[in-house]
């Protein structure tokens, strides 16, 4: 059976971007024989403007039969006016949400040669890279009851409510067990569990599910601690598993410690790894059409793509060292340029890495 990507450019930006990663896929597709297929979708503002909806259903049923999305990014201030259910964000979400991608991969890695982009002393962040794992679909961003009401006194309460369930909890531990098993084998659980219950069954669950993987090591720290150390000492972490809200937050915070948000990929699984890749950034209107965009972590994306829903570290890694060549060789785009390097366009960096991968 060949494997199908569904590939969604959207808007701004993502399409010059996903054009860059789709000249590394196609490369490494044919060069190692990976019988990879490629189908192209609308969605966000572009679906919108053609469908009027940022999720269209051919849109929609492309992705459940793929085994991967490559996302660009969606959203522009030509779609701010109309309504939240129409947004292109929404499309995001709609997803998300139907294809169960739970687990939200954010790695934060810092390549020596930028290592002065960073706001961080380089003695802290040289040679960072970690993984945050943060539960996506669950938590306090979806439980219910939740509102803004008139209470009995006639003052007004807000109200949300954090709720996991055991499933809930074991199906983001094993995800994050496995990740933990592909890398450094370090797993830090972070939780609130000294003041909230649900963070307490979390935390339980966490050591339970730890029993199936002897071989990653399992700690576990509080969140405000947590956020400390990723700004004092962040090269500790290997892979860090957390609630929605937690996750949120800290895997801002480890992004902004390399500096540079043009070169950070995700990715969004579901319980058999099938998942959605996308860079964390957005669709950038302020450098759209441009050709000045950075490609790399819509590349790094597609490397994060190959090994984990295709289990092809060995194109992966290839990936990652030529992107690790391109900027050896000094070539930078504007978000990530620095005296004595020479600023290139979106398309020269994606031939940098390919000519890289071709060498
Ligand atoms: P943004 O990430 O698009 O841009 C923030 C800043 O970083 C801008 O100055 C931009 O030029 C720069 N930047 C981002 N990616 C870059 C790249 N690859 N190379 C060079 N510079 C880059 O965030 P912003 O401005 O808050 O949002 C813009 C639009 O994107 C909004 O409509 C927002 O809703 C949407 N958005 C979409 C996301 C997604 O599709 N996953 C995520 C975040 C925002
Ligand atoms: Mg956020």
């Amino acid at each position: 059976m060949p494997k199908k990507i569904a590939v969604l450019p959207g808007d701004g930006i993502g399409p010059e971007i996903v054009a860059e990663a789709l000249k590394v896929l196609n490369f490494i597709n044919a060069d190692m024989s990976l019988g990879l297929n490629f189908e192209t979708a609308l969605v966000g503002g572009a679906a919108y403007d053609a469908f009027g909806t940022p999720l269209p259903q051919q849109t929609l049923n492309l992705c459940k039969n793929a085994d991967a999305v490559l996302l660009g990014a969606v959203g522009g201030p030509k779609w701010e006016p109309l309504a939240h259910a129409i947004r292109p964000e929404r499309g995001l979400l709609g997803i998300r949400s139907e294809l169960n991608l739970f687990s939200n991969l954010r790695p934060a890695i810092l390549y020596p040669q930028l290592v002065h982009a960073s706001t961080l002393k380089p003695e802290v962040v040289a040679g960072l890279d970690l993984m945050i794992v943060r539960e996506l679909t669950g938590g306090i961003y979806f439980g219910q009851p939740r509102g803004i009401h008139v209470a009995e006194s006639g003052e007004k309460v807000g109200l949300n409510t954090e709720i996991y369930s055991e499933s809930e909890i074991r199906r983001i531990a094993h995800s994050a067990f496995r990740i933990a098993q592909k890398r450094r084998k370090k797993l830090c659980s972070v939780d609130k569990a000294n003041v909230l219950e649900v963070t307490e069954l979390w935390r339980n669950v966490m050591a339970e599910v730890g029993k199936d993987y002897p071989d990653v090591q399992l700690s576990h720290m509080y969140v405000d601690n947590a956020a400390m150390q990723l700004v004092r000492a962040p090269k500790q972490f290997d892979v860090i598993v957390t609630t929605n809200m937690f996750g949120d937050v800290l895997s801002d915070i480890a992004a902004m410690l390399t500096g540079s948000i043009g070169m950070l990929p995700s990715a969004s699984l579901d319980a058999n790894a099938k998942g959605m890749y996308e860079p964390i950034h957005g669709s950038a209107p302020d450098i759209a059409g441009q050709g000045i965009a950075n490609p790399l972590a819509t590349i790094l994306s597609v490397a994060m793509m190959l090994r984990y829903t295709f289990n092809q570290p060995e194109a992966a890694e290839r990936i990652e060292a030529a992107v690790n060549s391109a900027l050896d060789s000094n070539v930078r785009t504007a978000d990530i340029y620095s005296a004595g390097t020479t600023q290139v366009s979106t398309a020269e960096m994606g031939n940098a890495v390919l000519k890289a991968l071709q060498g």
